[in-house]
């Protein structure tokens, strides 16, 4: 399993370095980017970004991560809303490929977003399906990446806000496991939202192929010796329903697995607000 930060501040990566001894990579999203302590300044009324200006402030943070890790992954997200459209999401998605060499161009999962991954994939460029809520939305995601080489997908199923509505998230995890456990392996599996030393541990345990968690959770992890729990963990959150396991085929067009989900779509406009925030909307 590999171990990558969640968050959008350099200071926080050579924190978190320095306890784990090291990091294998790093994500980023426009709600981390507006956490941004040099971002802040940008919230305020006639200091705010430019709509180009955003980019290159992104664009350096992105570099700055790179350096850092230059054998790692830095994720990068394209600016999305519930119409953008998928020539919108290729433009940034080029573009943002120029920025360093070890990007995974983040798109959200929806039916534009796996549109432009199945065109991004075909071009040989890395990708990163964001806002993942179902087992469907992961078959999808293999469906359209199919032909993509082993480490050029990754999957981010969003464990906390699963929590967060009454879910047990971490079955996500385990039931996209077993769901990909069949195929061919080129999409790996990046246990997303993670909010706590228990969420990371489990999803250590079912031996997620990647985990992104917050500088809190690592750094604590890191203080507690970095425990490796075993295959069989015990897991047992209070008050949160089981996920049902769906048995499905992972031999579909794309297309014809169910792609909508609620969180999907809250999750976009609330990506889509936290962007929007540092920017002059006049200019
Ligand atoms: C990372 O890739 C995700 O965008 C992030 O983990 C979401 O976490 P949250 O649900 O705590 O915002």
């Amino acid at each position: 399993t590999r171990i990558f930060l969640d968050g959008a501040d350099p200071q926080e990566t050579r924190t978190v370095m320095a306890a784990l001894g090291f990091l294998d990579g790093q994500t980023t999203n426009p709600s981390l980017l507006a956490k941004n302590p040099e971002a802040q300044a940008h919230k305020v009324d006639g200091n705010k970004f430019s709509s180009t200006a955003i980019y290159d402030f992104y664009k350096a943070l992105c570099q700055e991560l790179s350096a850092m890790l230059p054998n790692g992954s830095i994720s990068i997200e394209v600016y999305a809303d519930a119409t953008t459209t998928v020539d919108n999401m290729l433009r940034q998605a080029r573009s943002f490929d120029t920025w360093i060499p070890n990007a995974h161009i983040k798109l959200p999962t929806t039916t534009a977003g796996l549109e432009a991954a199945a065109v991004l994939t075909g071009e040989g460029r890395r990708v990163n399906m964001t806002l993942v809520f179902s087992q469907s939305q992961a078959a999808a995601v293999y469906a359209a990446t199919k032909g993509a080489g082993r480490g050029d997908v990754f999957l981010s199923p969003f464990i906390g806000r699963l929590d967060d509505r009454g879910e047990n998230g971490m079955d996500l995890i385990k039931d996209i496991l077993a769901l990909y456990a069949p195929g061919d392996g080129h999409v790996e599996v990046l246990t997303a939202s993670v909010r706590s030393m228990e969420h990371f541990l489990c999803a250590l345990a079912q031996g997620s192929d990647i985990i992104t968690a917050p500088a809190t959770v690592l750094l604590a992890w890191a203080a507690a010796g970095k425990p490796v729990p075993a295959a069989d963990y015990a897991y047992a959150p209070v008050g949160l329903a089981p996920i049902p396991a769906e048995a499905l085929p992972l031999t579909k067009p794309w297309q014809d697995y169910a792609i909508g989900h609620p969180l999907t779509e809250s999750g976009l406009a609330k990506f889509a607000a936290d962007w929007n925030s540092l920017i002059d909307m006049g200019s």
